[in-house]
């Protein structure tokens, strides 16, 4: 089954010229896509400038990539200084949002935040990529309440006929980033998976969660890439160091589409 993968550069690199030979080295690493759907999440300040790009792909039907953002605000236009809507990122060529990375959840964004997010994205036509998470794990599987609770919350209100338009990303933050404390394991994805399901499908019914695709992120690297897709049944992949490290990412895509 075709897989998304997901490049979330966070908030790099910090030059245009950079950002353009790294956007350049990248469209080369997924001219070679075949099987999968690529989504490349670069800081807003130069979606503009890729936009003509995934234009061109588009109309070529040479690549199967897209162009996603790493946020949103919830109003669509008005007196809200410094925030960027839904419909402004729409209208770009975004066609995914990462809503509520813990990076983000670190500074204060709440469940209820990204439920608002969530509904105004669906509502400018982006499809939402919702990152949930623990910090921790316990003996005591506090953190499976912990992640049923995001789930619930951040899909408050959500219809049955939007949730197949969402991804949900499972990223325990104890295995994000250069300060990891450990890497998941591909067995511990496949669990959560489940139990992601069994919540949604308590909520929405079982029909209506088969298609919801449900992907793997924190410390991907091109060792363990294909063991989340394979032996941890992911169905996608959430990338964020790797996906900037061009020989890694490179590999990364090699190894999946083979
Ligand atoms: P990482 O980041 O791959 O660098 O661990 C993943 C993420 O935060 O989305």
């Amino acid at each position: 089954m075709k897989k998304i993968i997901i490049a979330n550069w966070k908030m790099n690199p910090t030059s245009q010229k950079e950002a353009e030979k790294l956007f350049s080295a990248n469209s080369k690493i997924i001219s070679t896509v075949k099987k999968n759907q690529i989504v490349i999440c670069p800081p807003f300040v130069y979606l503009a400038k890729f936009k003509k790009y995934f234009h061109t792909f588009k109309k070529s039907n040479l690549f199967k990539a897209s162009l996603g953002a790493q946020n949103l605000f919830y109003q669509e236009n008005g007196p809200f200084t410094g925030e960027i809507s839904g419909e402004m990122l729409y209208d770009l060529g975004v066609r995914y949002v990462i809503l509520g990375h813990s990076e983000r959840r670190l500074n204060g964004e709440t469940n209820e935040e990204v439920n608002k997010k969530i509904k105004s994205a669906l509502r400018a036509g982006l499809s939402p990529i919702i990152c949930i998470g623990e910090k921790e794990r316990d003996l005591n599987l506090n953190y499976l309440s912990y992640i049923k609770e995001q789930v619930e919350n951040c899909l408050k209100n959500i219809t049955k006929k939007d949730l197949i338009k969402i991804i949900i990303a499972y990223e325990p933050i104890w295995a994000i980033g250069k300060n990891a404390i450990s890497e998941a394991k591909a067995e511990e994805f496949r669990e959560i998976k489940v139990f992601i399901k069994k919540v949604l499908s308590d909520k929405f019914g079982f029909e209506a969660v088969s298609k919801i695709k449900i992907i793997y992120g924190g410390s991907v690297h091109p060792k363990n890439a294909l063991n989340f897709l394979s032996e941890g049944e992911a169905d996608g992949l959430l990338i964020g160091r790797d996906s900037i490290d061009l020989n890694k990412f490179k590999e990364i895509i090699k190894t999946i589409e083979q």
